[in-house]
């Protein structure tokens, strides 16, 4: 194959790409200039180039685990800086942390010990059903920052052990003040250069206070359930008493903490997104809506919901497959050579076509794959949740729809996330009729780690009275 330049948008001296960057939504930037440049471009900013990627066919070339590997970079990177080696923000390969932790949680996440989380699910769940029946027909819900709330509960209780009651304040708990602060500075740190992040400014200075917040009270709930032991299948037990099959250890209270926070972190605003996106695709949709509606109707009526159940909702697991597809909530994920196993040199991409430049990060940009046309059409813009029904799903080629990332290093939440979203899903159509509280809005976007709709708002009708 005859190599070819990567192409991208000429920078200026020192800062090179900053300005093509939408500080507000780069996401957007980083689709448009796959619009102009092609599947595959590169920018520098600060003298860090990476390079993005779009199309299936690159997608599912970087998806190979005995090329490519996961990097933890630019927001990622800042974030490390308070969960260090955990699942999320390890550099595996080489961090011994990592494979310990997975091989001690991935069973903590297995379909017997996601079942046994069902009850402090569904509690969570019945908390958001109160509230929205009691702000009443009326009143416009701030639809993600609810999600939020439940998201944020449920992964509390499970992997903590505590509660946060956030349906019963209008302030958020510390914690999460100091969760949501370390994110989102961790995303102002990740577009500056290294220099600025040392100095002792405000900004600065709450970052790593927040950090240390956030460790204390993890510490100070792990000490609580070692002295108060409970026999309970959940997260918290998981990662105190679970051994490492492979070398007998249990994890360090370091890592235990890395981890705790971790799951907030990974847990809670990939999933409160997902829901956002869902309410708004089903109002969009009505009949979308009403087959959803009535999958809950025939299979559910008006009886509690049970964990078995779960497997009986195939349009509303579409419904989710579609809705990640369209709006993957974790948008991009970054991937470089492997450190290792890849001998390659120059490191190509597109079959020997394009040269990588040494260690370079490689951005997949899922937004625009999930609307790859060669893969899903030319409808591929719309949503259809028919494509994602089970018989249509499975003939999916490889790597086209990676909302929970690529291999090892992919999600090891997305059963907690798929059980947790499709009982909040069913429990709702089952209780409200939904609307948009403004029936001319489209979707626009907010970015942090990852997105979610912004000012959606609906409104929720009751149906027949709760039981
Ligand atoms: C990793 C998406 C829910 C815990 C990931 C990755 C993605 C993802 C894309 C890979 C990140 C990367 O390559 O850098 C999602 C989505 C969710 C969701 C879309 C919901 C709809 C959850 C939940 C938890 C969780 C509920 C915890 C209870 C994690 C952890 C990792 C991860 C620990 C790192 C795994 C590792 O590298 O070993 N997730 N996630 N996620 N997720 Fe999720």
């Amino acid at each position: 194959t005859e190599q070819v330049p990567i192409p991208g948008p000429k920078g200026v001296p020192f800062l090179g790409n900053v300005y093509d960057i939408e500080p507000e939504l780069p996401l957007q930037s980083f689709e448009r200039m796959a619009d102009s440049y092609g599947p595959i471009y590169r920018l520098t900013t600060f003298g860090r180039a990476r390079v993005f990627v779009s199309s299936h066919e690159l997608v599912d070339e970087v998806c190979d685990e005995e090329r490519f590997s996961k990097m933890v970079s630019a927001g990622l990177a800042e974030i490390r800086n308070g969960i260090h080696d955990g699942l999320f923000t390890a550099h595996y390969p080489g961090e011994e942390n990592w494979a310990i932790a997975h091989r001690i949680l991935v069973p903590a996440f297995g379909p017997l010990m996601i079942r046994g989380m069902f009850d402090e699910m569904y509690d969570i769940a019945t908390q958001l059903v109160m509230k929205w029946a009691r702000i009443g027909p009326a009143a416009p819900i701030q639809v993600t920052d609810d999600f939020t709330r439940l998201t944020l509960d449920t992964i509390a209780l499970c992997a903590m052990g505590t509660r946060f009651n956030s349906f019963y304040h209008d302030e958020m708990h510390p914690f999460v003040e100091a969760m949501v602060g370390l994110l989102s500075v961790s995303g102002h740190r990740a577009l500056k250069p290294a220099l600025l992040n040392n100095l002792p400014t405000s900004e600065n200075n709450k970052y790593w206070s927040d950090i240390e917040y956030l460790r204390n009270l993890s510490q100070e709930l792990v000490d609580s359930r070692k002295e108060n032991p409970v026999d309970k299948k959940d997260l918290l037990n998981a990662l105190i008493l679970g051994r490492d099959p492979q070398t007998g250890r249990g994890m360090t209270d370091d890592s235990i903490v890395d981890n705790m926070i971790t799951f907030l972190i990974a847990g809670h605003e990939t999933t409160s997104g997902m829901l956002s996106f869902l309410f708004y695709h089903l109002l969009k949709n009505p009949s979308a809506y009403r087959k959803a509606q009535d999958e809950v109707d025939r299979v559910i009526g008006k009886r509690k919901i049970t964990v078995d159940d779960m497997s009986k909702l195939p349009y509303i697991t579409a419904v989710m497959r579609e809705t990640l597809r369209l709006n993957p909530t974790a948008p991009m994920i970054a991937l470089h050579p492997h450190p290792t196993k890849n001998k390659e040199d120059p490191v190509t991409l597109g079959g020997g076509k394009y040269a990588l430049n040494g260690d370079e990060t490689i951005a997949l940009i899922l937004t625009k794959m999930h609307r790859d046309p060669k893969v899903y059409g030319p409808d591929a813009d719309e949503f259809k949740p028919e494509r994602m029904l089970d018989e249509n799903f499975e003939k999916l080629p490889k790597n086209a729809w990676k909302p929970f990332g690529n291999g090892m290093r992919g999600c090891i939440g997305r059963p907690f996330a798929w059980q947790e979203a499709l009982l909040v899903v069913a429990i709702l159509l089952q209780n409200f009729n939904f609307q948009m509280d403004n029936p001319s809005y489209d979707l626009r976007l907010k970015q942090t780690l990852t997105i979610k709709p912004k000012d959606f708002h609906m409104k929720a009708t009751l149906r027949d009275g709760l039981d």
